[in-house]
C-alpha cells in the first residue's frame, strides 16, 4: 500500500519524507487556506521535496475553465497529478487532462461505487473515495472500499483506489485490508500507525536489562 499524506503543511511533509514514509502528497482547497499560502507556492516546494505525485485541485466547476487551471497547475511540475471533482463537467476535464495534458488525475469527492465506476471509464489515475465523511453521516465508508475494489478487479481498471478522509489507525488498517492502492492520511494518523504500548513497554524492558550488564556496543 503506498501512503500519501493528506496536508499543505511543508513542514510536516519534509519530516514524514525524511523518514521515508511518503509515495505521495494530497491538497484540497480547504487544506491550502490551513495552510495560509499561496497555491502555486507552496505546491511547488511540496513537489520540490517529495518525488511522487502531488494532488493540486482546481476550483473551476465548468469544463473549459477546469481545464485552463489544470494547465496553469500542471506548469508548477512534472509530478503535479491534477484533482478533479466527481462531477460530469470534472470527467470530461479527467479525460482531456490524461490524454491531451498526459497528466496524472486524481478523481475526488466520491462517495458511491458507481461514481467510481464512471472515474475509472474517464481514466482516472486515482479515485478518491471519502471513508471517513461517510461515517460522520452513519454510513460504512470501508464498505464503498470494498465495492470500487471489486468493481475495479472485475473490469481489470488500472485506476488507484486512493482511500481519502482517513481519520484513524483503524481506517489505514481496514483499507490495507481491502486492498486500497493508496491511502492518503493526516499527518498525525500516519505517526500514530508505529504506536503500540507493547512496543513501548518492550523496549522500556530491554534499555532497563541492557544498562544492567554494563556492556556497550562498540
Ligand atoms: C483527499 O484528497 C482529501 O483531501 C481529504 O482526504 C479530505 O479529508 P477530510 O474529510 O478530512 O476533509
Amino acid at each position: 500500500m503506498k501512503f500519501f499524506v493528506d496536508t499543505a503543511d511543508v513542514k510536516e511533509i519534509r519530516e514524514l519524507n525524511d523518514l521515508g514514509l511518503l509515495d505521495g502528497v494530497t491538497t484540497n482547497p480547504s487544506l491550502i487556506l490551513k495552510s495560509g499560502r499561496n497555491i502555486a507556492e507552496v505546491t511547488k516546494e511540496i513537489c520540490d521535496i517529495v518525488d511522487g505525485p502531488v494532488s493540486a485541485e482546481v476550483t473551476a466547476t465548468e469544463y473549459s475553465e477546469m481545464m485552463k487551471e489544470a494547465k496553469v497547475l500542471a506548469k508548477i511540475a512534472d509530478n503535479v497529478c491534477i484533482k478533479v471533482p466527481l462531477t460530469l463537467d470534472g470527467l470530461k476535464a479527467c479525460k482531456s487532462i490524461r490524454t491531451d495534458l498526459g497528466r496524472q488525475v486524481n478523481v475526488t469527492l466520491c462517495f458511491s461505487a458507481t461514481q467510481a465506476l464512471l472515474a475509472a471509464k474517464a481514466g482516472a489515475s486515482f479515485i478518491s473515495p471519502f471513508i471517513g465523511r461517510l461515517d460522520d453521516m452513519g454510513f460504512d465508508g470501508m464498505e464503498l472500499i470494498a465495492e470500487i475494489r471489486q468493481i475495479y478487479d472485475n473490469y481489470d481498471f488500472d485506476t488507484e483506489i486512493l482511500a481519502a478522509s482517513i481519520r484513524t489507525v483503524d481506517h489505514v488498517k481496514r483499507a490495507a485490508l481491502i486492498g486500497s492502492d493508496v491511502a492518503t492520511v493526516p499527518p498525525a494518523t500516519l505517526k500514530a500507525l508505529v504506536k503500540h504500548p507493547l512496543t513501548d513497554k518492550g523496549l522500556e524492558q530491554f534499555l532497563a536489562d541492557w544498562a544492567k550488564t554494563g556492556q556497550k556496543i562498540g
